[in-house]
């Protein structure tokens, strides 16, 4: 019986501070992330085991590498859906996009053809590589036309490690900011780290998500839920967090 309630407490810790995900590439064979639907069903199990109760998965969407649009993803999309039914898994499934901030995507805006994660909030991202010179006029853009952006992982671009003062900018526009967990973590680096935690400290860090693309995110996930530092800090994201108002 003692042992029965240890493991019901182990698993409660192990749980995320949310419910509602809200970025991760699990829909089979349409970006680097999942690349069958073994893997699918494989992640969004443990993703029920962490007490998420609905996804919206997010493949990216960039020119030329990932030209994703509801046509690409609408079958991969009922297959996974078809097979969590067949496996029990109760996760509510639906699926955005994660905007990479390009051509494309302004075509896509102007044309109305931008599918939101819920209502009008939008997930969109810069590129690894290089910054985007003009991103305030893309930001004031996205919220001249009615929605909301909600900026995937600000924390992991290096290129801004120089110009932190970006955040508050950016911040200030009317973009909420969406941290990885793995970031949290540690997985991207310290200074990765160090920015979400700065982050949180300051009131910017409104969104978590798994950015879920494969099995070493899950030991890593893992890994961090079991953690102390896990333990100690999440009650304070408990607080700040929005992401289950997006039920
Ligand atoms: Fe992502």
């Amino acid at each position: 019986m003692f042992f029965g309630l240890f493991k019901n407490k182990e698993k409660e810790q192990l749980k995320l501070p949310y419910q509602v995900d809200i970025h991760s590439h699990i829909i089979p064979g349409v970006d680097d992330g999942s690349q069958d639907i073994e893997t699918s069903v494989f992640l969004a199990k443990k993703m029920t085991d962490w007490g998420i109760t609905k996804a919206i998965a997010t493949p990216h969407r960039t020119d030329v590498t990932f030209e994703n649009s509801p046509e690409t993803i609408n079958k991969p999309y009922e297959e996974l859906c078809k097979a969590l039914l067949d496996n029990n898994i109760n996760l509510d499934l639906h699926y955005s996009f994660e905007y990479r901030m390009d051509e494309g995507f302004i075509n896509l805006k102007n044309n109305g053809l931008i599918r939101p994660l819920h209502g009008k909030f939008i997930l969109i991202e810069n590129s690894f590589v290089q910054p985007l010179w003009n991103l305030d006029q893309f930001i004031a853009d996205i919220k001249q036309k009615g929605y909301f952006p909600i900026w995937a992982h600000p924390e992991r671009y290096t290129y801004y490690f120089q110009n932190k003062s970006i955040y508050k900018q950016i911040h200030d526009m009317g973009c909420q900011f969406q941290v990885n967990v793995l970031s949290i973590a540690g997985c991207y680096g310290r200074e990765v780290q160090d920015i979400a935690l700065d982050f949180l400290k300051k009131g910017y860090l409104t969104y978590l998500g798994t950015d879920l693309h494969h099995g070493q995110h899950v030991k890593a996930m893992d890994e961090f839920l079991r953690s102390n530092t896990y333990k100690k800090l999440k009650p304070q994201l408990e607080d700040y967090i929005l992401n289950d108002q997006l039920l």
